[in-house]
């Protein structure tokens, strides 16, 4: 039998490329979708030289016709296609007071849309084939309305959750499951680069464990969700954060 073959959205860096090395780690053959192809496609031949085991494709994930489009270049090269993972995402900080109309889209639109897009399309394809897994990385943002990510990033979120549940739902009885992960404040460069050092360090200071999250685990938890005996986690949303919010 050939090897699971999983789909993971804004792969090039960060959570996303933790997260396709995990998969890969654990035996699946990996595709890296990203708006960014030339940076994918270099993390992907760091997992497989020659692409055997992992490839990139360019993928817009507010666009359902790039999912789609990913859909049947993975089936059509490696006729088979298990678990996706909606990673993408991104946040650019302004006050709530000012976010203006094209912020608010923008944002909605990396982290919301994406969802939505994936979930149709791979959904629907898992549902056809009577098997499938999503995981849709979700964060803290959008279960406390967030701290140093903007509301627009966190009400994002919080749709992403909610979009988890309805597709968990919807998808049940043919086979498919879909989750959320939750993530606090991660140790990767973005928290790095878009949080002054003073206050990351408050941040820091403010998580019960006392430290940032490793992405390795939040990946490893996506493998777990992923896997072919996960089918009674579904619609659930799994918080990685350190004790910063607890329910
Ligand atoms: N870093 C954290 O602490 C943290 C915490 C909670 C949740 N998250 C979530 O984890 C996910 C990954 O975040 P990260 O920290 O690795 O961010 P990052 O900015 O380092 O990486 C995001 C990736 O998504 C890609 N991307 C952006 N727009 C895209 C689009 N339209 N289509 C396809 N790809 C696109 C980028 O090119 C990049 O490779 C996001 O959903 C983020 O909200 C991160």
């Amino acid at each position: 039998m050939s090897s699971r073959v999983v789909l993971v959205t804004g792969a090039a860096r960060g959570l996303g490329a933790v997260i396709a090395a995990r998969f890969h780690a654990a035996g699946y053959r990996v595709v890296l979708g990203d708006v960014a192809f030339d940076a994918a496609a270099a993390t992907a031949r760091a997992l497989s030289a020659d692409e055997s085991s992992a490839f990139a494709l360019k993928l817009d994930v507010t666009r359902k016709e790039d999912f789609a489009s990913a859909r049947d270049a993975i089936v059509a090269r490696w006729g088979r296609v298990d678990a996706l993972v909606n990673n993408a995402g991104a946040s650019k900080v302004v006050p709530v007071m000012e976010i203006t109309a094209e912020q608010f889209d923008q944002v909605i639109d990396i982290n919301l849309r994406s969802v939505l897009f994936g979930c149709q399309v791979f959904g629907q394809h898992f549902a056809n084939q009577g098997e499938g897994r999503i995981v849709n990385i979700a964060s803290l943002a959008g279960q406390n309305g967030g701290s140093a990510t903007g509301a627009h990033y966190a009400a994002a979120k919080g749709g992403a959750i909610t979009l988890t549940k309805v597709f968990a739902r919807d998808l049940a009885a043919s086979g498919v499951t879909v989750n959320a992960i939750s993530p606090g404040p991660l140790d990767l460069p973005i928290v790095h680069e878009s949080v002054p050092a003073d206050k990351l360090d408050k941040v820091v200071a403010s998580i019960p464990v006392g430290r940032l999250g490793a992405a390795d685990y939040v990946a490893d938890a996506a493998v777990l969700l992923a896997s072919g005996n996960a089918y009674f986690a579904n619609g659930a949303c799994w918080d990685i954060n350190g004790g910063l919010y607890m329910r």
